[in-house]
C-alpha cells in the first residue's frame, strides 16, 4: 500500500479524533494462544523469574507477529543476578519448549574468548592466515539455522559471563546487536536478525547479596519485598551502567535482573528436579520405575542444600549426592525392578535418604505399554508421580 493510499484511508475514517462510540478498545498485552502456550511452559520451569519468563515470551509474540527488523535481532536480553538462579536455564527452557531440545542453541561461552585472537574460533581465520578452512567458525549461518523448524525460523543465542569478554568479542557482539551481521573470517556475511540474543553476567550479585541478606542498609525484615525487589534491580542496573558502554546499554531491549531464590522457591525447584531425576531414570532403559518422595525426604534435601547465596547449585549437589547416587546403584544392581514403585524416605539418624520398593500393578501396566511403543525405552513419558 503507498503512503498516498494511506492517507486517503486515513481521511475517510475520520482518524485523529478517536472519541466516538464506534471506536472499540484494544488489548495491547494480551498474548496470543502459541505465545501464551510458550509463556506457560516457561513458568512451568522457570520458578520466581517473572520477568525473564516475560520478556522472552515477548519477543517470541514479536516474531509471531513478523513485526521484527532485517536490521536487528529478534530480542536483546541481558540477564544479571546471582549464580544458580535460573539465567542459564531460562534460555535453555526456551529452546526446549520451542525445539524439544534444551541445547538448541547457540551457546558462547565468553571466558573462553579472553584473548582478541581466539576470536577466530567464533568468525573463522581470513585467508592465508593459519586455521582457516581448518577451524569451522561457530557463528556461521548454518550453525545458527540448524535447529529450526517449519514453525519456529529463530535461534536463541547466549552469551554467557560477557564481562570476562575480550575488546574483539565486545566489537564482534556489538556489531550483532547494532547491525544482526558479522563478516567471517572468508568475507561470508552471518545474519542475526532471526535471532535472540541472551547475554549474562554474574555483576553486581555480590551487593544485591549483602541487600537481600540484610546487611546493608535497613535489614531484610523489615523491607517490604517490591521495595527490595526495585532496590536489587537498581543495583543490577547501576553496576551494568558502570561496567559496560552507553553504546552497548543502549542496543538492550531489556536488562532483567533475577532475583536470589527463597526457601519456598527452591522447594518448587526441588519438585521440577525430581521430574528431571524421574526422566532420567526412564530414559536410562534400565529404570522403569516411579519415584515417590516423602515430605521429610524433600525437607531433608533442602536443608542440606538451602543457601541463599548460591541459588540452586548447593540444592543440586545435594540430589546428586543423597538421591541420583544411590538411585544408580539400585539400578546397576538390579535391585529395582521394571514396574515398581521406589518410596524415597529419611532413615530413622536423619542423616541420609533410604529408599524401599514395591511391585505396583498398575505402574507394571503402563511400563508394558510404553515399553511396547518406544522398544523397551522410557522415551519422554511423564512419570505417574513425583
Ligand atoms: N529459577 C529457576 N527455576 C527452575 N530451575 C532453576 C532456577 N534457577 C536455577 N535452576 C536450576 O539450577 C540449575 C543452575 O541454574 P543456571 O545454570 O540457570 O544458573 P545461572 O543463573 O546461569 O548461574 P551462573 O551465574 O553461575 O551461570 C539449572 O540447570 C536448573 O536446574
Ligand atoms: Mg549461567
Amino acid at each position: 500500500m503507498s503512503t498516498m493510499e494511506l492517507k486517503t484511508m486515513r481521511a475517510a475514517a475520520g482518524m485523529g479524533d478517536a472519541t466516538g462510540a464506534d471506536w472499540v478498545s484494544l488489548n495491547a498485552r494480551q498474548r496470543c494462544d502459541e505465545a501464551s502456550e510458550f509463556e506457560q511452559e516457561l513458568f512451568k520451569r522457570i520458578v520466581a523469574q517473572d520477568d525473564a519468563v516475560m520478556a522472552l515470551s515477548q519477543i517470541y509474540q514479536v516474531y509471531l507477529a513478523k513485526m521484527t527488523l532485517p536490521s536487528k535481532p529478534l530480542g536483546a536480553l541481558l540477564f544479571l543476578g546471582p549464580t544458580g538462579s535460573g539465567k542459564t536455564r531460562s534460555v535453555e527452557a526456551a529452546a526446549e519448549i520451542l525445539f524439544g531440545d534444551s541445547y538448541a542453541m547457540v551457546k558462547v561461552d565468553c571466558a573462553e574468548f579472553q584473548h582478541s585472537h581466539e576470536i577466530s574460533k567464533l568468525i573463522g581465520s581470513p585467508p592465508g592466515y593459519l586455521g582457516h578452512r581448518e577451524t569451522r567458525p561457530i557463528l556461521s549461518q548454518e550453525i545458527l539455522d540448524r535447529f529450526h523448524t517449519l514453525q519456529n525460523k529463530l535461534t536463541f543465542v547466549l552469551f554467557d559471563e560477557i564481562e570476562k569478554a575480550s575488546d574483539a568479542l565486545w566489537q564482534l557482539l556489538l556489531g550483532v546487536l547494532d547491525k544482526a551481521r558479522i563478516t567471517l573470517g572468508d568475507n561470508r556475511v552471518v545474519d542475526f536478525s532471526s535471532c535472540v540474543i541472551v547475554m549474562t553476567s554474574n555483576l553486581g550479585a555480590r551487593e544485591m547479596a549483602e541487600v537481600t541478606e540484610g546487611k546493608v542498609g535497613f535489614t531484610r525484615r523489615f523491607e517490604a519485598e517490591p521495595e527490595l525487589d526495585a532496590r536489587i534491580e537498581r543495583i543490577g542496573v547501576e553496576a551494568a551502567r558502570r561496567k559496560f558502554s552507553p553504546e552497548f546499554i543502549n542496543r538492550l531491549d531489556k536488562i532483567v535482573v533475577f532475583r536470589s531464590l527463597s526457601e519456598e522457591s527452591l522447594r518448587r525447584i526441588l519438585d521440577i528436579e525430581f521430574q528431571i531425576v524421574q526422566r532420567r531414570a526412564l530414559m536410562s532403559g534400565g529404570g522403569n520405575f516411579v519415584l515417590s518422595c516423602a515430605e521429610r525426604a524433600k525437607d531433608f534435601l533442602l536443608a542440606e542444600g538451602f543457601d541463599r547465596r548460591y541459588g540452586t547449585r548447593p540444592l543440586k549437589r545435594a540430589i546428586e549426592r543423597h538421591m541420583v547416587i544411590p538411585l544408580s546403584n539400585l539400578i546397576a544392581t538390579k535391585q529395582i525392578d521394571v514396574g515398581d514403585v521406589v518410596y524415597v524416605d529419611v532413615d530413622e539418624t536423619g542423616q541420609e535418604l533410604c529408599f524401599k520398593k514395591k511391585p505396583c500393578s498398575a505402574v507394571m501396566e503402563w511400563t508394558q505399554s510404553i515399553s511396547g511403543g518406544r522398544g523397551g525405552r522410557g522415551g519422554s513419558a511423564q512419570p505417574l508421580a513425583a
